[in-house]
């Protein structure tokens, strides 16, 4: 290993939202990882900062050349300029679309259980949102074609795809992606894809990534690509996303929906992005090694020394979905908040009440004294009968 993932940084005090939310609390929440960025990223940022001016940015060469090879060498498409659009986060781009796409009662379907943005960006469009279950079938989360067909109806205007998908860290086929774009097809719907998680993949032999950036042209036609190295390279908080649109009227539409809405994007961010792309590969190979270790860890931990919960191995993302349901407690991300002290992600938010959300993405040590305070916090509930 060339870079250090074991040692434990102190985040409290540093204005971070995970560990200064509810600092009393120990943090397994948000998605954003306690490792320092790759050393290429930091070299970059202090480069940019020595500079000393930071006024407005645009997105410089380097960065759209960075863009391009990566989605050359990653995905083997060819990045168009002109499809391109800048953004200072995901989320934002998933509210755009709802407002371009879903006002005057348009309705936008998701799958769930799904990071919650997801559900609830049709409030900015005074929009209905639309919600199918996931399944589980020979042993991987799967969507319920049968049921997308029901509930989809002609005021449907856009489906939000998470691939890969948080919470259930599955990564989609290329089978289950053309089916999903020949559905929008069908039903006349944009496709958003949110793949955010995309570098994020335990095995890219056996699960490879299909962004929609490779579906057939026809298909891609009516997408919505949305990318960023902000998870990967845990650069989340300078702000940095961008969408590809490949056709020119949903481009417009995306484009108009901004209004005066959003703030000009950070300067450092540009340059993080562009080291992350461009030089970041080598830390993101160790990061993965690392986290592979950490999951295959956890889910021995939580199947076999957690009587009542349960969890699936996930293919990419640094969350694993832990079905806590038959613990019988009313809400399990507040019982091992009284009982841990511990700070998960409660799966209401997700759709899914019953269930908790743990970001494994730090230190095996820390990761591990977060399991035992969960071990013990179940072990001091009644025997079940
Ligand atoms: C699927 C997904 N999309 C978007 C985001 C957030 O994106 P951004 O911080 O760029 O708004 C997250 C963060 O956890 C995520 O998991």
């Amino acid at each position: 290993m060339n870079f250090d993932f074991d040692t434990v940084v102190a985040r409290k005090g540093t204005g971070c939202i995970k560990y200064d939310r509810r600092p009393e609390l120990d943090p397994f929440w948000v998605a954003d990882m306690d490792f320092v960025s790759a050393p290429v990223i930091l070299d970059a940022l202090h480069k940019r900062i020595d500079h000393g001016v930071f006024g407005y940015a645009q997105a410089h060469v380097g960065l759209i050349d960075a863009i391009g090879e990566y989605l050359q060498t990653r995905r083997h498409v060819v990045l168009n300029a002109d499809h391109l659009i800048h953004l200072g986060g995901l989320v934002p781009a998933l509210s755009l679309a709802a407002r371009a796409f879903c006002e005057d009662g348009g309705e936008l379907m998701t799958c769930t259980p799904v990071y919650p943005p997801f559900l609830g960006v049709h409030k900015d469009a005074g929009a209905k949102l639309l919600t199918v279950d996931h399944v589980f079938n020979s042993g991987r989360w799967e969507f319920d074609w049968d049921t997308m067909k029901n509930v989809v109806s002609e005021k449907t205007k856009i489906f939000l795809l998470c691939n890969p998908q948080n919470s259930l860290g599955r990564a989609f086929s290329k089978d289950e992606v053309i089916q999903l774009a020949q559905f929008c097809v069908k039903h006349d719907l944009v496709l958003v894809s949110d793949e955010i998680h995309c570098d994020l993949i335990f095995d890219e032999v056996s699960t490879p990534h299909f962004s929609a950036l490779q579906l057939p042209q026809e298909l891609a036609a009516r997408s919505i690509t949305l990318l960023s190295p902000s998870k990967t390279w845990n650069i989340a908080g300078l702000g940095y996303a961008f969408a590809i649109i490949p056709d020119d009227s949903i481009r417009r539409k995306f484009n108009a929906a901004k209004g005066h809405t959003l703030a000009e994007i950070n300067a450092l961010s540009y340059y993080a992005a562009e080291a992350a792309y461009k030089l970041g590969e080598s830390w993101r190979q160790e990061l993965i090694s690392y986290l592979t270790k950490n999951r295959d860890e956890l889910v021995r931990f939580i199947n076999e020394d957690c009587d009542s919960l349960s969890v699936h191995t996930p293919e990419a993302t640094y969350l694993a979905w832990i079905d806590a349901r038959k613990l019988n407690v009313k809400n399990p991300a507040e019982f091992f908040e009284k009982e841990a002290g511990l700070f998960l992600s409660d799966g209401a938010f997700f759709g899914w009440p019953g269930w908790v959300r743990f970001n494994f993405a730090c230190p095996r040590a820390r990761m591990i004294e977060g399991l035992e305070k969960m071990k013990i916090a179940i072990g001091k509930l009644p025997a079940q009968a």
